[in-house]
């Protein structure tokens, strides 16, 4: 799927969060939006997924117009949202977070499938969402989005507060996901582990997307990027 946003603008009441994101994810790519705290990661994918509803600006799928329909269309247009919080129901077990949410896409994976890629799921499945660990919620959440027969995936920080054998993990999942020939928006402030899992990136600084890089040019400017990103 081909994700194209243009001139994107957003506002929380009279402030201004986003002040002119453009990117553009092709199908098959994976993509990151890295920036610092408050840069306006969250509230573009908030955006994207048409939860945040003041905005301007252009955001289109595969040529489809996105910017004025409701997240239940979004989703069913084969967009799914892992959000930064994980969003597992806690008093529901892993199996019951993966079937309860209705498919909205017409490519949804099958449980066999999903318990391919995420055996520790499977190992898991009577359990409740609460007793999972950090890495393992993420790994459901997104297994849960691959289920409800996402596309284009928009990820919000899915390595924050994991330990480095986790994030290796997610890394795996998204190359895994990528190979399926999935379509990924990935928010990260590891900038490392972005260079890892993607095509390229976009800077984005108060609101703004101010640069496309390439796995090179990051590389290339790591120390002066690190910076931007305050770490
Ligand atoms: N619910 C809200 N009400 C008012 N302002 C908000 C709200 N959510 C975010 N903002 C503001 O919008 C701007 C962008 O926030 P956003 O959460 O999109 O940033 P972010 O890049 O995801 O940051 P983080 O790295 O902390 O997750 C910030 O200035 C933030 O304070
Ligand atoms: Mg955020």
């Amino acid at each position: 799927m081909r994700l194209v946003v243009d001139d994107l603008q957003a506002w929380y009441g009279e402030s201004q969060a986003l002040r002119g994101v453009t990117l553009e994810v092709r199908d098959g790519e994976v993509v990151t939006l890295v920036g610092r705290n408050g840069a306006g990661k969250t509230t573009t994918l908030r955006c994207i997924m048409g939860i945040h509803r003041q905005k301007r600006g252009r955001i289109s799928l595969d040529g489809t117009d996105l910017a004025r329909l409701p997240p239940q269309r979004i989703a069913r247009l084969g967009v799914g949202y892992v959000q930064d919080d994980r969003g597992i129901y806690s008093t529901l077990s892993v199996l019951e977070n993966l079937t309860l949410p209705a498919i909205a896409g017409g490519d949804a994976w099958s449980l066999d499938r999903i318990f391919a890629v995420f055996p520790v799921l499977r190992e898991r499945a009577r359990h409740p969402g609460t007793r999972l660990s950090g890495g393992e919620q993420q790994m459901l959440a997104i297994a849960r989005v691959l289920r409800m027969g996402a596309r284009l995936l928009l990820m919000d920080e899915p390595t924050e507060g994991l330990a480095p054998l986790l994030v290796r993990r997610v890394g795996e999942i998204i190359r895994e996901i990528k190979s399926h020939g999935l379509t990924v928006l990935l928010v990260e402030q590891n900038l490392r582990f972005a260079t890892t899992v993607a095509d390229r990136h976009y800077l984005i600084v108060n609101g703004r997307t101010i640069e496309d890089l390439s796995n090179q040019a990051v590389a290339e400017r790591e120390r002066e990027l690190l910076e931007y990103l305050g770490v």
